[in-house]
């Protein structure tokens, strides 16, 4: 494949949210999965659980919303430091890490393995949209997939053949975000300019109406309707609105805890 594919693919890459009901074949499914383990890696310390079935997607809708049951295929994403253990026990030895530095690198093997696996569900004609929802709700997927201590759930993944074709959507100014030899601090200027971006485009697509996805204010009478909520309002009352989750908690029902610190290895 030329360069230029490569870049056309990820530039015209947006999420579907629509798929058709034809299934996908099993050697699809293994390409995609076998294209994300060819991501860069650290310890190649994730699991990929993909699901077909109907019913284990009816279990999963009350935790990871009514999406889930329009893509044929769901797969879970998880973080997962039992296999590389399970490699360093063969070899005698324990891991010696700490699990925050554990969750930085497992985050990462796992989140560019799941990019990878868009691309290439992208190049074989499929749609996919990322499950946000996941590491919030491990206890219950925890049980649904049985999954055992020191594996966790980081994302979801929808996958189909796409029953929409939505183009690209806006990101913001890339001058926000390459920069040159130090850190630069945006200006209130560049602020509001990148947000009259994401907002224009989006407004222009319609892409919260359609989605219908206006977050309600929790105080005050509504000020928005859907000619004028885009993505600065949405991320201020996503973010602006949200509950702190005790993800320390269920990081630890799944044996992992960010502040054990290990004993010292040997010849430490
Ligand atoms: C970690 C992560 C979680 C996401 N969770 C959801 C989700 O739960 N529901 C959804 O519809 N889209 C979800 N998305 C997709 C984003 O909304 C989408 O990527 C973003 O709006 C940009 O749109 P685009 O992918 O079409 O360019 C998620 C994306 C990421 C990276």
């Amino acid at each position: 494949m030329g360069n230029g594919q490569v870049l056309s693919t990820l530039m015209h890459r947006a999420s579907v949210r629509k798929f058709t009901e034809m299934p996908v074949a099993e050697e699809t499914l293994r390409e995609v999965v076998r294209a994300g383990q060819q991501a860069p890696f650290t310890g190649q310390m994730y699991s990929v659980i993909v699901v077909t079935s109907h019913p284990t997607r009816e279990r999963l809708r009350p935790y990871l919303g009514p999406l889930v049951m329009q893509a044929p295929v769901f797969m879970l994403i998880c973080i997962d430091f039992l296999r590389l253990e399970a490699f360093l026990s063969s070899r005698g030895r324990s891991n010696r890490l700490d699990d925050m530095s554990m969750l930085f690198l497992g985050i990462q093997d796992a989140a560019y393995a799941g990019m990878n696996m868009v691309s290439a569900a992208q190049a074989l004609g499929l749609g996919s949209v990322f499950l946000g929802a996941a590491p919030f709700v491990a206890p219950a997927l925890a049980e649904i997939f049985q999954l055992p201590p020191r594996v966790y759930p980081l994302v979801g993944l929808l996958l189909g053949y796409p029953a929409e074709h939505p183009p690209a959507r806006p990101r913001i100014p890339l001058d926000l975000v390459f920069m040159r030899e130090s850190y630069q601090r945006p200006t209130s200027a560049q602020i509001q300019a990148a947000l009259e971006v994401m907002d224009q485009g989006l407004l222009q697509e319609g892409y919260y109406a359609r989605l219908q996805a206006m977050i309600p204010l929790e105080k005050g009478q509504e000020t928005h309707d859907y000619t004028n909520y885009s993505w600065g309002e949405h991320i201020a009352r996503k973010y602006g609105q949200m509950r702190p989750r005790d993800v320390l908690a269920m990081l630890g029902q799944q044996g992992i805890d960010v502040n054990r610190v290990p004993p010292p290895g040997a010849g430490a």
